[in-house]
């Protein structure tokens, strides 16, 4: 990564294919990557993908897998065959299908030609607080122990990073070592509305703490002038 657009992920968290695409049109020149989710994938398709590639920006397809490995790693592969730069897989899944995960992306990549995407790993969603995973999910302690358990075993899959908050940086970076990627959502420019983000982080200070890339939506995509809301972003972490 050598440009600090490079480190910018715009989530294009949109219903339908058109909004989302002229929405990246606008902004291709200062977003590395662009972040298509289930909403966007399941309404407008995998062309998707393709579609904002040529753009000239990397996609990230946050698809969150979760299933027995085999299944994961076909997942993996088309992925790859797909050209994505980044996808993920829910740590939960355990060792054995996030290798797979890993697996079948190298395998996908090496039948399309290209280069095998990232693979990250989800470890708690942010939504599941210490109750909801203590009493519902099973798993005791604290949240951040299972996020950073979770991300150890992630490296030890071979996965290249995590998706993770900004508070949580430093205790991953520690368990794991700094070239192990996190990845930054809950980015909030100074002034700019929370949405239903309940725990947020300037992009300076989340570069500052470590992150590798920064997942921002909202601030962008609903910004009176998305391009100029991401030049500021990319002028403030270019440090
Ligand atoms: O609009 P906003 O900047 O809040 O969008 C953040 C993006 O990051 C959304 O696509 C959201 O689903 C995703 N995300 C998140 N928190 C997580 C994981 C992903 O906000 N823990």
């Amino acid at each position: 990564m050598s440009r600090p657009e490079d480190r910018l992920i715009v989530a294009l968290d949109y219903p339908d294919r058109e909004p989302a695409l002229a929405m990246a049109r606008a902004i291709a020149d200062e977003a590395g990557m662009f972040k298509v989710g289930l909403e966007l994938f399941n309404s407008a398709g995998p062309g998707v993908l393709e579609e904002l590639r040529r753009l000239g920006a990397g996609v990230f397809y946050d698809g969150k897998f979760l299933d027995i490995p085999n299944t994961v790693a076909g997942a993996a592969s088309a992925a790859a065959r797909m050209g994505v730069t980044m996808f993920n897989v829910h740590a939960l899944g355990g060792l054995a299908m996030m290798q797979a995960a890993r697996e079948g992306a190298a395998r996908g990549a090496e039948e399309a030609g290209g280069r095998p995407p990232l693979v990250i790993a989800v470890t708690i969603l942010t939504s599941v607080d210490r109750q909801v995973m203590n009493e519902e999910v099973g798993i005791q302690g604290e949240v951040i122990e299972a996020v950073v358990r979770l991300a150890r075993l992630a490296r030890e899959a071979g996965l290249d990073g995590v998706v993770c908050s900004a508070a949580e940086i430093t205790r991953i970076k520690q368990a794991c070592g700094d070239d192990f990627l996190t990845v930054v959502p809950g980015i909030r420019p100074e002034g700019a509305a929370r949405d239903d983000q309940a725990r947020v982080s300037t992009p300076r200070a989340a570069v500052e703490a470590g992150a590798d890339y920064l997942v921002v939506g909202r601030p962008i995509t609903r910004a009176g002038d998305p391009r100029a809301a991401a030049a500021a972003i990319v002028r403030e972490i270019e440090i």
